[in-house]
């Protein structure tokens, strides 16, 4: 039923006409792989949330070609300038004004006034987006509240069926999604940490504003139920039970039933390459072999770390039981 296309020329003239045809198509980036639609055609945009299961219509990034297309759509400012001539292609999105007689759909946005932009620089998302000649609305190729898929496989295994295409283009490089960066205010405000660090940022934006509170609405993707394993996971663990599921940074403790680690060296950029795999790995083994949960090791909060942090955190989160709504039941 999915088509899957080889990374090759062929495959991406068939996404690319799957995709002018108003069709969903998964492609890899350098981050995670997309699920993307023609950003300028609001069914094709629908077909995208119907495929995840997304509950509402959060606002999703249009991903271009190149830097210029993007600021057709979005009024560029002097530090969106010089971060886009710095990251792009690259793994980091812009929160701009989106601009009047713009062709992309108002759903891409979900009705805000600002669109988030991303010139990524996975040569196969670069070479779909040149084919495609317009702008691309993707979001990570899950099912809503599912860990971001870093390989073909991880989108089949959520949306065959679902979807019209894959564009198997094996393991994405960097593994966590795009730093977003909302420019669209006053100050530059960090939404998400993700694939370009805050220090490399630093020397173009300063010190970052972290959105915090409110960020789930002024950031639907943030909310902090996301990337949830269906076994519990508990954070920087020092110690670790006879029945837990191990996610290890640097030399593991000893003593857990199954062991993923993210990176022996302690290196943060491998591990952030290998973070969702891991948890795929660990919560479909762990599950298989009815373990309690997950210990991961803690992580350090620099780099590539906070990305890792953020993303592990919302993996820890749980909601409140429903019966804890008022005595509600059923
Ligand atoms: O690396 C990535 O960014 C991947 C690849 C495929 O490009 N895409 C991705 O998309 O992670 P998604 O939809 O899973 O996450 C997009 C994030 C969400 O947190 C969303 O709320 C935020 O960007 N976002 C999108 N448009 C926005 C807007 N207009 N204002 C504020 N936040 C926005
Ligand atoms: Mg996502």
């Amino acid at each position: 039923m999915t088509e899957r296309l080889a990374p090759d020329e062929g495959g991406i003239a068939r996404a690319a006409a799957l995709l002018r045809a108003g069709e969903t198509v998964a492609f890899p980036t350098e981050t995670v792989y997309g699920l993307g639609a023609d950003a300028t055609d609001a069914r094709a945009v629908a077909a995208i949330f119907a495929a995840k299961g997304r509950p509402r219509f959060n606002p999703l990034i249009a991903h271009y070609a190149r830097a210029e297309a993007a600021f057709a759509d979005v009024v560029a400012t002097p530090l969106a300038a010089a971060l886009a001539e710095a990251f792009w292609p690259g793994p980091l999105t812009l929160v701009l004004p989106r601009r009047e007689g713009s062709r992309v759909a108002d759903l891409v946005s979900a009705g805000l006034s600002a669109l988030a932009v991303r010139v990524p620089a996975h040569p196969l998302a670069r070479a779909l987006l040149a084919a495609a000649a317009r702008p691309i609305a993707a979001p990570s190729a899950n099912r809503s509240g599912h860990v971001s898929p870093t390989s073909a496989a991880h989108v089949l295994a959520e949306l065959e069926g679902r979807i019209a295409a894959v564009i198997d283009g094996g393991a994405c490089p960097v593994g966590v999604e795009s730093t977003v960066l909302d420019l669209s205010g006053a100050a530059p405000r960090l939404l998400r940490p993700g694939g370009v660090s805050v220090e490399a940022l630093a020397p173009l934006t300063g010190p970052l504003a972290r959105a915090a509170g409110d960020a789930a609405l002024l950031s639907p993707g943030l909310l902090k139920s996301h990337y949830a394993p269906t076994l519990p996971l508990r954070r920087d663990a020092v110690r670790i039970a006879g029945n837990e599921a191990l996610l290890a940074f640097g030399a593991p403790l000893a003593g857990a039933a199954l062991v993923f680690q993210l990176s022996a060296e302690g290196d943060l950029d491998e591990a952030a390459a290998r973070l969702f795999a891991g948890l795929r790995f660990l919560d479909a083994e762990g599950s298989a072999r009815g373990l309690a949960g997950i210990a991961a090791m803690p992580v350090p909060e620099v780099g590539l770390g906070l990305a890792i942090n953020d993303r592990l955190a919302r993996a820890a989160y749980r909601e409140a039981p429903a019966s804890w709504e008022g005595g509600k039941s059923g």
